[in-house]
């Protein structure tokens, strides 16, 4: 078990776009376990590899109260609903903040599997934002780029940090 330390805002790993994984080897294996270890830890949702530092196309989600994780590797986005929502969103790179973004109300991902088997993922509310909010993460974006103006960042209460920075 290793728990990686979580990079911040400022950090250009961040907002550079991730490399896709050629090969699916024990490096990579490592870097999922770890991942989900440090997400555990974190009491996230969802974590990318940038976020910790490593700049390749890994996420893994889990959704609160379901026991099984999904790891995405290479993920993109293969369909989207027509309609969207604004969804308050935090970032575990961006602790103590939120904001409101536009996110798809319902998305499908297509993405290799940690056994390198292709998979595809439909999800709907939480899921649709996490999958949206991971899926940028990896190509170099995160959810401040989507706000008009840092001035729509929101401060959040001591008592909720935890659950405002959950992506
Ligand atoms: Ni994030």
């Amino acid at each position: 078990m290793a728990i990686m330390p979580v990079v911040k805002m400022d950090n250009p790993v961040l907002h550079q776009k991730a490399k896709k994984v050629r090969k699916i080897d024990g490096s990579i294996q490592k870097l999922i376990d770890d991942m989900i270890d440090t997400m555990h830890d974190i009491e996230g949702v969802g974590l990318a590899a940038p976020q910790v530092g490593v700049p390749l196309q890994v996420v893994v989600i889990q959704m609160p109260d379901e026991e099984d994780v999904i790891t995405l590797i290479n993920p993109e986005i293969v369909k989207t609903s027509e309609e969207s929502e604004e969804m308050t969103e935090g970032c575990l790179s961006l602790p103590g903040y939120r904001g409101d973004v536009k996110r798809f109300t319902s998305i499908t991902v297509k993405a290799r599997d940690r056994e390198g088997k292709p998979i595809r993922i439909k999800g709907e509310g939480l899921m649709a934002q996490a999958l949206q909010h991971e899926v940028d993460h990896v190509n170099g974006i995160v959810f401040v780029d989507h706000l008009e103006s840092m001035d729509k960042l929101e401060k959040t209460e001591a008592e909720d940090e935890e659950e405002s920075g959950s992506i």
